[in-house]
């Protein structure tokens, strides 16, 4: 019986790897690990396999991948720029499929099927492979017609990843051979310390690296792009003929740099020819606290003690990492197949996990006079600003940090918060929004009074769910004074209950009596009752305690429509007008007894009606509120799909946001923030979509 179970378990995953395409997300991830290396295809309208790829805002990062087939030379990925008496084709895309740590595509080369893997690994509970900057590309291929061809590759990158302006000078070493490995590493000539510009960094060291196999003939040189690929497609290889001039502008001939392999006859491989492609930055984040200020190096740094090394080991590691991912893959496959049989959720995890984790960087352990050799990790508003640790982020992605347990990623993103806003309590009277608006320069805790209540709150539900989680209290007993003291700005003048003079996060209203911002405020507040039980302090305990009940029963007497069946935006707002009130997740996250189950009932009726294509039919999920021109939020409904009490609504909610995740009418990234009408994407951070987790979190 219960292999009969896996048996059927088994069977949609098996069957999607080789199966027909049925998820179309607009743009697929290439190598997607930090802030800086985040590099996508767009599928819009063309076919990838002579494309370019792009960094997540668009710009080209030249990369680009051929095969050659008994002399006939196939672009994989990459605009072939060269004269048209060059005869190069575009590979056919059979196949592209998705998994949390892997692009792969099948693509038909001639009488060669060959396969690509991208694999950009996560590894949660491994901060130094989590932080290792580097990325795989692995190729392998089998002949459709059971015959031997004659096959090289060959793969190049541009000056393209070093900098948003490709008018910067850059600057490169000869191909360098460790006797285990042989790279390219490439620079700006002048890098300028944690900045960017146009979204990509100003101060990091690109790599390009293969691992040495006795029996493969691999050839490197750096030379301007056309005469690189014309060698190649004319010799089948490049020559060690370098260009000894070693600097000039990004887009002046075009310097690349490329690797390529001669497998001569063979009709498939047994082991996959692995490229790695890396941008180093080291140290990674500016950390200002109390006007003193450190550079903060990356976590990998405490294990490696050159990058060479660092990069050496990545190389090494492919099949350990590729073996850990497949298994990641399936954990998550199994799991969200619990919540959504059909596969959709896994599909949206496929996209979001690598994105999520892409907007982090993890520094090593460093002592600060507040915090003692402590892992910091800070999160960029990725795809939309600079801002480092953006709190309601945070909190949209909270389900997947807290998904990913053993790993304890929460801690680390909010001990910076804490400790440079513990320096003064009567500065930090309500909790901050970010820590500053450079990344990766941490200049410390910008305040805006008008989002006080909202990221309070964010704060206390995190802190409480980060130690029912992970059972780790450290946190609440080192910050128990400034969490206190937020607690009562929650509570002082009924705050929390009447939000007055608060921006919405959301849409920028400024009306008075939000019901959503609210019922946030009074969950921070049974929060801050349940951190005070943690750390034995019973009397503030029963003060907070009762102040959320009472709060909670007001808040039930003007927060709901005459029937209960939705929320208004406002305390006694139009009947018609209604709010989509995502907070009310945080009672199942955190099991709290505060609303009547009752009340979840009656507004799972709701949505489920909403949502049902044979009724109203959000096609594309609920917007944030009854007006027309609201947009939807992908964490937002991911939310309020784990609150209601009815699966068959749960799975349509979800569905609703796979129409999204899956409408290739524009080319970017799945981002957070999307039309409902239409299924296009708006903006917004990519790290907000760990609120997909949602569901799995539930108590
Ligand atoms: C866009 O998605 C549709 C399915 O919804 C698919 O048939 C089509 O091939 C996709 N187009 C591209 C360019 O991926
Ligand atoms: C293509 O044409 C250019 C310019 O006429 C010439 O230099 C080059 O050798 C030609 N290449 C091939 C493969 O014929
Ligand atoms: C190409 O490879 C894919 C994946 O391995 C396989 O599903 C497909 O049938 C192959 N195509 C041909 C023509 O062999
Ligand atoms: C290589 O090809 C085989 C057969 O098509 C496939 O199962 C495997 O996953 C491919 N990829 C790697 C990285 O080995
Ligand atoms: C070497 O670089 C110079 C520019 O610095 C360029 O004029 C020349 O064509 C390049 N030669 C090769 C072989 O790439
Ligand atoms: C290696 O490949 C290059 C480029 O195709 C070729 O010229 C050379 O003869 C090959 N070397 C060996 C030992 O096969
Ligand atoms: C680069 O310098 C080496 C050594 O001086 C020389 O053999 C080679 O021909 C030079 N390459 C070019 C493209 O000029
Ligand atoms: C780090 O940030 C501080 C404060 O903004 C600044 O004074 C310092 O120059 C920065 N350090 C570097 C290396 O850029
Ligand atoms: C907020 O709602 C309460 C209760 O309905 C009301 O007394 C108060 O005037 C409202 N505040 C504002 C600023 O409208
Ligand atoms: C609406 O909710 C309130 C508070 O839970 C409850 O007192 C009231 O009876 C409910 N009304 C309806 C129509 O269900
Ligand atoms: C929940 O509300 C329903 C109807 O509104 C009521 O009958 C029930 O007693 C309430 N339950 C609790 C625990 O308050
Ligand atoms: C759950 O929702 C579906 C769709 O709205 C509905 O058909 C079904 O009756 C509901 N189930 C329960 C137990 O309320």
């Amino acid at each position: 019986m219960k292999l009969l179970v896996f048996a059927l378990l088994l069977v949609p995953f098996i069957a999607r790897v080789h199966g027909v395409q049925t998820f179309w997300p607009a743009a697929i991830p290439y190598a997607v690990r930090t802030p800086y290396l985040n590099t996508w295809i767009g599928t819009a309208g063309s076919d990838s396999s002579k494309d370019w790829p792009v960094f997540w805002d668009g710009a080209v990062t030249g990369w680009i991948l051929y095969i050659q087939v008994d002399g006939k030379t196939y672009t994989l990925f990459g605009n072939n720029n060269l004269p048209s008496n060059y005869s190069v084709t575009a590979g056919i895309v059979v196949e592209t499929e998705l998994t949390p740590t892997q692009t792969i595509q099948v693509i038909e080369a001639g009488p060669m099927n060959v396969t690509l893997t991208f694999l950009s690994p996560v590894n949660p509970s491994d901060l130094v492979r989590q932080s290792l900057p580097f990325s795989y590309l692995a190729v392998n291929f089998t002949s459709t017609d059971g015959q031997p061809h004659d096959i090289q590759l060959y793969s190049d990158i541009s000056g393209e990843w070093l900098s948003g302006n490709r008018g910067q000078e850059m600057t490169w070493s000869p191909p360098t051979n460790t006797g285990d490995i042989v790279y390219h590493q490439l620079r700006l000539q002048t890098s300028s310390a944690f900045q960017e510009n146009t979204h990509q960094a100003e101060d990091g060291v690109a790599y390009f690296a293969m691992g040495l196999e006795p029996t493969r003939n691999i050839t490197l040189q750096t030379c301007e792009d056309t005469v690189c690929r014309e060698e190649f497609i004319l010799a089948a290889g490049v020559n060690s003929n370098d260009n000894n001039s070693t600097n000039r502008a990004i887009n002046s001939l075009w310097p690349v740099f490329p690797i390529s392999v001669n497998l001569g006859s063979v009709s498939s491989v047994d082991q996959p020819i692995v490229w790695i492609i890396g941008y180093v930055r080291d140290p990674n984040i500016n950390y200002t606290l109390s006007g003193n200020s450190a550079s903060l190096r990356p976590y990998y740094t405490a294990n490696f003690s050159t990058t060479e090394s660092a990069l050496e080991f990545f190389v090494s590691d492919f099949n350990n990492s590729l073996a850990a991912a497949t298994a990641l893959d399936a954990d998550l496959h199994n799991a969200a197949s619990t919540v959504s049989p059909d596969g959709k959720l896994y599909d949206m995890l496929s996209l979001a996990t690598r994105q999520v984790f892409s907007s982090l960087e993890i520094t090593a352990p460093y002592s600060s006079g507040q915090a003692d050799d402590a892992t910091r990790i800070f999160m960029k508003d990725l795809a939309r600003t600079q801002r480092v640790t953006p709190v309601e982020t945070l909190y949209a992605a909270l389900p997947m940090l807290l998904y990913f347990n053993n790993a304890s990623l929460v801690k680390p993103l909010l001990l910076p918060l804490l400790e440079q806003q513990n320096v003064s309590l009567s500065q930090y009277l309500c909790a901050a929004k970010d820590l500053g608006e450079s990344f990766p320069e941490v200049n410390g805790p910008v305040l805006l009074s008008q989002e006080g209540i909202e990221q309070t709150g964010n704060m206390l539900i995190a802190a409480l769910a980060h130690a029912r989680y992970s059972q780790d209290t450290s946190l609440l007993h080192d910050y128990y004074a400034l969490f206190k003291s937020w607690a009562q700005y929650l509570t002082t003048d009924n705050n929390a209950l009447y939000p007055h003079d608060q921006t919405s996060i959301d849409d920028g209203s400024t009306s008075p009596n939000s019901t959503n911002l609210a019922v946030k405020g009074i969950f921070a507040i049974q929060a801050m009752a349940e951190i005070s039980q943690l750390v034995g302090q019973t009397n503030d305990y029963q003060q907070f305690s009762s102040t959320a009940s009472s709060f909670m029963q007001t808040w039930q007497s003007l927060a709901l429509s005459s029937g209960n069946e939705t929320v208004l935006i406002t305390y006694g707002g139009q009947p018609a007008s209604w709010v989509l009130p995502y907070n009310l997740y945080v009672q199942t996250l955190l099991g709290f007894n505060l609303l009547n189950q009752t009340l979840f009932d009656q507004l799972t009726v709701t949505y489920g009606q909403w949502i049902d294509s044979s009724f109203e039919g959000y096609k594309y999920g609920l917007p944030i509120e009854s007006a027309s021109t609201s947009p939807g939020n992908v964490a937002w409904n991911a939310f309020i799909a784990a609150t209601v009490t009815n699966n068959t609504v749960r799975d349509q909610l979800l569905d609703s946001l796979w129409n999204y995740a899956s409408s290739n009418a524009t080319s970017t990234p799945f981002l957070v923030w999307y039309d409902v009408e239409t299924g296009s994407c708006i903006n917004g951070s990519m790290s907000a979509l760990g609120g997909l987790f949602a569901p799995f979190l539930r108590r």
